[in-house]
């Protein structure tokens, strides 16, 4: 059974780290992220991302910090045998409600994600996932980190739980098996 996402072990990340940037890049600039929009309205009122590229154009004194961010994400891909991917990294929000079926194409300032590797800054609050891949089902109740396949359908349910904060590395140039074939060669793939 191919899975279309797979768990990453959390202790890869610096959690206090990422949630000063979090503060930085999301709670400092609240309600004005960026929405994906996938012709879709519902998706708008659900997800916002934080700390893309257009919203650092429109924000240039946080270059320096967001470089920083590259850096992190580039060494934590590194760790998992992604050293020269493609990569943007956002912080994204879930709001209480249902992400309805999408692909991501239209979700980053880029479009072909294959993949987005999902580091889950609440403590217990879980967003269960769905997709429908290789014409079969599949759920999973929620992670602190994951690979997930964003090139297949799949919505979110967070209609149960508080609003989701979300470190998002979004990766491209490459196909979600290939990605997850590589991260399930290191120690870090649970
Ligand atoms: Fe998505």
């Amino acid at each position: 059974m191919t899975l279309p996402y797979l768990e990453i072990d959390h202790n890869i990340i610096d959690e206090s780290l990422v949630t000063n940037w979090w503060n930085d890049f999301a709670r400092k600039y609240k309600h004005t992220g960026y929405n994906r929009t996938n012709g879709k309205d519902n998706l708008l009122v659900i997800t916002e991302l934080y700390g893309h590229e257009n919203f650092i154009k429109d924000h240039p004194e946080v270059l320096e910090e967001k470089e920083k961010v590259n850096q992190y994400a580039q060494e934590i891909l590194s760790k998992l045998n992604l050293q020269n991917i493609e990569f943007h990294v956002t912080f994204m929000v879930t709001r209480r409600g249902v992400l309805d079926w999408h692909i991501d194409e239209a979700s980053s300032t880029r479009p072909g994600c294959s993949g987005a590797i999902l580091f889950s800054l609440n403590e217990d609050k879980r967003a269960p996932t769905e997709w429908v891949y290789n014409d079969a089902y599949y759920s999973i109740d929620g992670y602190k980190m994951a690979l997930i396949n964003c090139s297949c359908m799949h919505r979110v349910d967070n209609r149960n739980h508080d609003t989701r904060k979300t470190f998002r590395i979004a990766l491209y140039g490459t196909t979600f098996e290939e990605i997850k074939n590589k991260i399930a060669q290191t120690e870090y793939a649970l």
